[in-house]
């Protein structure tokens, strides 16, 4: 299979390329650094271009059977301001309506089937939620990065106009050794002073870099595969029970606490990301028989801290 991606360069690209790689997959990555990508995938097609400007990248999807887009600016890049929440907002939706123009000039593969959209979103969908358990079923939220989600999922859907099948993976909390959100926290943890963030009580739904290179996989393959998949493990848990988890994997101490308001004093609004949460459920990865290498905390911690 011929597979273009854009994020490739990312924390969930690099380990999904590899994963493509390994089972023989052609792969055409697009960027904005193809210097950098040359290095990282010397096995790759790298093709230069901003996914937010039309250009000549757009041609390098044609003989393509799939796209998997996950580019986008990371939200915790810099601290909010109007003039970042527009480039977080245009870097998912300016780029997924140019994808949708490129496969809508070129909807059929070189054997003559559908193409297929594997689009990023992720589980901000939901908006901050209580106890309360959520599969893929649930009504979207309705704060700004439920609104960009709402908004991106849609003008990836545009695409099935054209007669492209279109998965969404509604991406959790990503653990990885080489970066994301743990590599943040392992600092205060190493040094002993890690512990729960605000109440603790916000549920953190966490998926293995791994596991998540799996979910991808399986809505690039599986013809059943269409609207969203939540990318998530299926235990997910309070932030206070994962800080637990953390601190025993760590052999450290996790029990202070680091207050809601000193987190929005030194992030500002995107502090909310980690102040509040969600109780996601891999649903429809689960209903399609997809094997999760790491369904609990310790399996995941114990590699990704290996
Ligand atoms: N990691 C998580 O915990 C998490 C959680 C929920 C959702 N997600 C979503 O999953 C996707 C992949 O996540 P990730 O953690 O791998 O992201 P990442 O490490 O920040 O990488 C995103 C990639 O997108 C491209 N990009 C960044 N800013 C851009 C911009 N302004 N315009 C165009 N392209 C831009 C970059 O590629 P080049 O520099 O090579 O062009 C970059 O390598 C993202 O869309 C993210 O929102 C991630």
């Amino acid at each position: 299979m011929k597979v273009f991606v854009t994020g490739g360069t990312g924390l969930v690209g690099s380990r999904l390329i590899a994963r493509l790689r390994q089972r023989g997959d052609q792969v055409v990555v697009l960027t904005r650094r193809p210097a950098a990508a040359r290095t990282q995938f010397a096995d790759c097609t790298v093709v230069e271009g901003d996914p937010m400007q039309e250009g000549p990248w757009m041609d390098a999807l044609a003989d393509c059977d799939g796209v998997i887009h996950l580019a986008g600016e990371n939200i915790f890049a810099r601290r909010w301001n109007d003039a970042f929440q527009t480039l977080l907002v245009d870097s998912r939706l300016k780029s997924t309506a140019n994808i949708v123009k490129a496969l809508a000039r070129n909807p059929r593969t070189p054997a003559g089937a559908g193409k297929v959209l594997v689009n990023a979103s992720a589980i901000g969908y939901y908006g901050p939620h209580g106890d309360e358990e959520i599969d893929e079923t649930g009504a979207p939220g309705n704060d700004f990065l439920a609104r960009v989600c709402v908004d991106w999922e849609k003008a990836a859907l545009a695409a099935q106009e054209h007669g492209v099948r279109v998965a969404i993976v509604r991406v959790g909390v990503v653990l990885d050794r080489g970066g994301g959100a743990l590599a943040k926290m392992l600092t205060p943890f190493k040094l002993g002073v890690g512990g729960p963030v605000g109440s603790g009580k916000q549920w953190m739904s966490w998926v293995h870099n791994d596991d998540l290179a799996g979910i991808f996989l399986l809505a690039l393959d599986n013809p059943a595969a269409t609207g969203p998949l939540n990318g998530t493990a299926p235990n997910s848990l309070t932030n206070r029970d994962f800080s637990k988890a953390l601190g025993r994997a760590l052999g450290r101490p996790a029990f202070l606490p680091t207050p809601a308001f000193g987190l929005r004093v030194m992030l500002g609004q995107v502090a909310e990301v980690i102040t509040t949460g969600q109780r996601v459920l891999p649903r429809r990865a689960l209903e399609l028989g997809y094997p999760f290498k790491y369904p609990v905390i310790e399996l995941a911690l114990a590699d990704v801290l290996r």
